[in-house]
Parts: C-alpha cells; sequence; structure tokens
C-alpha cells in the first residue's frame, strides 16, 4: 500500500541550471530482461531506480535472476540463459507498470513453467488482450479476468511465429511478441500501423540476436542465444519533458538538460513545442549505447496553439499531459485527435487532464480521442492526479504559471518513473511541497 502524498505548487520565478532526468524507463525494464535471459554478466549504468524498473527487477529475482546493485543507477544482471528461468508458485508483482506486465507476459509465454502476473489497482484496470490475443495466435496460453490482470500464464506450450499487423500502434505489444518469438519455432514479424518506440529491436541485435527491422516492421526467427553485454540507459525524454514544457512558459527561463534520449520515436513533444513557438535547441548531439542521446536547451518562449499533427501522436504518447499544459499556457487554440490510447494509460488520461484542467479555470472540451484546449490564464485550486505520475508532474508545472496555488493530490506514484522529481524541480526554481 503506498502512503497517500499530496503537493502544492506555487508560482515562482524563472527557472534556471543544469537538470539531471533519471534513466529511461522503456530501456531500463528492457535492459534487465535481455540481461536476464542473456548467457553471461550485463553491466547496466544508468538504470531508472522507479518503482516500475524496481518491480521488474525484482520479478527476474524471484525467477531465479542473480541481479546486483553495486552503486545506485547501476545494475550487474547475470543472465541465466535463454532456458535458465526457474518457475515460481509466487506471484508476478509487476506493481504500476504496464511495461513491466506486456513485456514479461510475451517473455513467459516460452517457459516451461506456469506464472500469474499482478498489479497494483490502476494495472489491474488496464487491457490485456491487446497481448494476449496476439500471444495466443503463437501457441501460448494466457488466463485472464475477463481482459485484466491478474495473468496465468501456462507454461509448456509449444510457440510458433506468426506474422502480425498492430491494430494499435504500441511498443509494449510489439515486444511482448518479439520476446515470444524469441522462444518460438519459425518467423515472428510484427507490423506497425505507425513505427513506435525500437528499443527492444536495437538492444536486440545489442545482445547478438539477429533481427531484422526497419521502422514499422521487426521480424526475428526463434531459438538462439542472446550475448550478455553492457547497457549505457539515456535519461528519460518523458522525465526532461515537464521541464521543457515548464522553461517554455515560465518567463526568463533557462534550462539545460544534458545526455538525454532522442530516440526519434519518442520526441514528437519537441516537435510539437517548436509547432508552438517553443525555444528548444539540441548540442552535442552524439550516440551512446546505440541511441542518439544530446544535450537540450530550453529557453522562455511564448507560444501559440496548435493542431497537434496526428503523424506526431505515438511518437509523444506520454507527453499528452504535458502537452496540454503547454496549451493552457498557450496563446488561443490547441485541438488534439487521434489520441484514444491516452484513454487506457495509467488513468484516463484524457478525462483526468480535463477535470483538473477545469478545476483551475481553463476552458478544455473532451473528445472521445482527444481534446480541444483554450489557452490562457491558469488560476489556482485543487487537482486529483488520480495516482498517475505524469499527471502529477504535469500539474506541478502549470502551478508555475498559475495565479495562485495548486493542491495536487495522489502524487505518491511520481516514484515509479520518476525518483527525485521534487527535489530536481526545486532545485531549478519550482515552489514544490
Ligand atoms: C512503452 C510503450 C508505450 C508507452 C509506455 C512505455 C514501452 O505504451 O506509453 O510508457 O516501453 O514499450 P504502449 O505500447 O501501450 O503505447
Amino acid at each position: 500500500m503506498v502512503t497517500r502524498l499530496d503537493w502544492t505548487s506555487q508560482p515562482g520565478g524563472a527557472l534556471h541550471g543544469d537538470v539531471r532526468v533519471p534513466g529511461d524507463k522503456s530501456v531500463s525494464h528492457r535492459s534487465l530482461m535481455l540481461g536476464a535471459l542473456a548467457d553471461g554478466t550485463s553491466h547496466i549504468r544508468g538504470f531508472l531506480e522507479g518503482e516500475d524498473t524496481r518491480a521488474t527487477a525484482a520479478v527476474l529475482q524471484q525467477l531465479g535472476v542473480r541481479i546486483d546493485t553495486p552503486a545506485d543507477g547501476e545494475r550487474v544482471v547475470h543472465g541465466v540463459g535463454l532456458h535458465g528461468l526457474r518457475g515460481t508458485t509466487q506471484q508476478l508483482d509487476c506493481g504500476n507498470a504496464g511495461t513491466g506486465m506486456r513485456l514479461l507476459a510475451g517473455l513467459l509465454a516460452g517457459q516451461a513453467f506456469d506464472s500469474t502476473l499482478v498489479g497494483d489497482a490502476s494495472l489491474s484496470r488496464r487491457p490485456m488482450r491487446r497481448v494476449t490475443e496476439p500471444l495466443a495466435l503463437m501457441g501460448a496460453r494466457i488466463d485472464t479476468q475477463d481482459g485484466l490482470p491478474p495473468l496465468v500464464v501456462r507454461g509448456g506450450q509449444p510457440l510458433h511465429g506468426i506474422s502480425y499487423t498492430l491494430p494499435v500502434a504500441s511498443a509494449q505489444v510489439k515486444s511482448a511478441l518479439l520476446l515470444a518469438g524469441l522462444y518460438a519455432q519459425g518467423e515472428t514479424e510484427v507490423i506497425e500501423p505507425h513505427p513506435t518506440r525500437d528499443y527492444t529491436e536495437r538492444m536486440l541485435a545489442a545482445f547478438g540476436w539477429p533481427i531484422d527491422f526497419t521502422p514499422g516492421r521487426a521480424k526475428l526467427t526463434g531459438r538462439h542465444a542472446l550475448r550478455a553485454t553492457n547497457v549505457d540507459v539515456p535519461a528519460d525524454f518523458s522525465s526532461a519533458a515537464f521541464f521543457l514544457v515548464a522553461a517554455s512558459i515560465v518567463p526568463g527561463s533557462r534550462l539545460r538538460l544534458p545526455a538525454v534520449g532522442l530516440n526519434p520515436r519518442r520526441t514528437g513533444l519537441l516537435q510539437a513545442l517548436r509547432l508552438m513557438g517553443a525555444d528548444i535547441r539540441i548540442e552535442n548531439e552524439r550516440e551512446s549505447g546505440g541511441e542518439p542521446v544530446g544535450d537540450l536547451l530550453v529557453s522562455h518562449a511564448p507560444l501559440h496553439g496548435i493542431e497537434l499533427p496526428e503523424a506526431l501522436v505515438p511518437d509523444m504518447i506520454d507527453e499528452f499531459p504535458a502537452l496540454f499544459v503547454a496549451a493552457a499556457a498557450a496563446r488561443g487554440r490547441t485541438v488534439v485527435r487521434g489520441a484514444a490510447e491516452l484513454r487506457v494509460k495509467e488513468s484516463d488520461r484524457i478525462a483526468c487532464m480535463a477535470r483538473g484542467l477545469r478545476a483551475l479555470g481553463v476552458s478544455i472540451e473532451e473528445a472521445p480521442d482527444g481534446a480541444t484546449i483554450e489557452g490562457g490564464a491558469i488560476g489556482g485550486g485543487s487537482i486529483d492526479s488520480h495516482g498517475d505520475h505524469r499527471i502529477a508532474m504535469s500539474f506541478a508545472v502549470a502551478g508555475l504559471v498559475a495565479n495562485g496555488t495548486v493542491h495536487i493530490g495522489d502524487c505518491a506514484n511520481v516514484a515509479t518513473s520518476f525518483p527525485g522529481f521534487l527535489e530536481l524541480a526545486n532545485g531549478c526554481g519550482f515552489r514544490l511541497a
């Protein structure tokens, strides 16, 4: 049981300084899983010390994998090989993490033993048929509770490859199928309606698994081996997003965010903010651990509303709470469509953001797949994050430009993706308590 934690965010002055945001959540989850299934020892640096990624580490430990923590942000994973995991009758608790549960469902579908994956109240409401149905086409047997967790993954099922076209763009579903594909006879191919983050594909290649991938399509055959490798996790663009919006909307601000992961399937918000008039520069662009990274320099600039190009939606799927705050602070109207997936994230992010922004006096109209936001003044008031980390952090940003105190309820889950947010934010000029 997580203790309830509430915040207040107060308007303050300009934001300044260097902000080092923690490691990427998606890359951290995957590095643990591939490290566990590899032959040999993998050293992970820049690992996200969040509750979500720690839950994945704990699950792998329950399955017999030794994972050491030589220092904060580092893990040493002693791989057990593709067939070395040990079954357990204990429940495997993924906490709040959709990525953890969906990827593990694929990975566990190919094992010889049964497993039960459970999650917290929010994860227990999230749809799982999107992974269990295609996995069943591969021969897996996974029981759900009417499509929801817990997931009971039956072991000992012979898997075979399929070619599957995803009905919705989802890197989690794609990755679950590719992980099951490691254990399948023949070829597993995943085709996406729009390319999504390709960390699983890149990392499989780095761990020596033959894989063929281009944006929107990935293909592998089963029954090779993974070779341990070291992973450098870049800083999480989704965590940087709150500071990109904050510095853009607070007059006089200038922040530098070093070594942020800039995988093009993650940086849609950068383009959206630039379309709104933001001043964000990338410096020192380089490659680290097979991923593009760079330092982001963001300065205040007056923002204006936009009609968000729908093609950007999958590339900024986690950044909409932050974008909604930018839109509320901008001049004019912002229209978002084609983002129905937001309704099945850690919360219904369209409904929760609409309720919260309205409580702060912002005019926002919901659509089934988006919202129309009238930018202008943001007032003080009380909102509830509904236990959603990104909603809590977005309203902390809104509080910087509100003309009164913003009270934010239920913020404990910020620790799932961004431990230390409060300290980092206050260090550059937020007034968050
Ligand atoms: C993720 C994929 C996205 C994203 C999530 C992380 C991943 O989810 O929202 O935070 O690491 O693969 P979907 O696959 O549901 O779009």
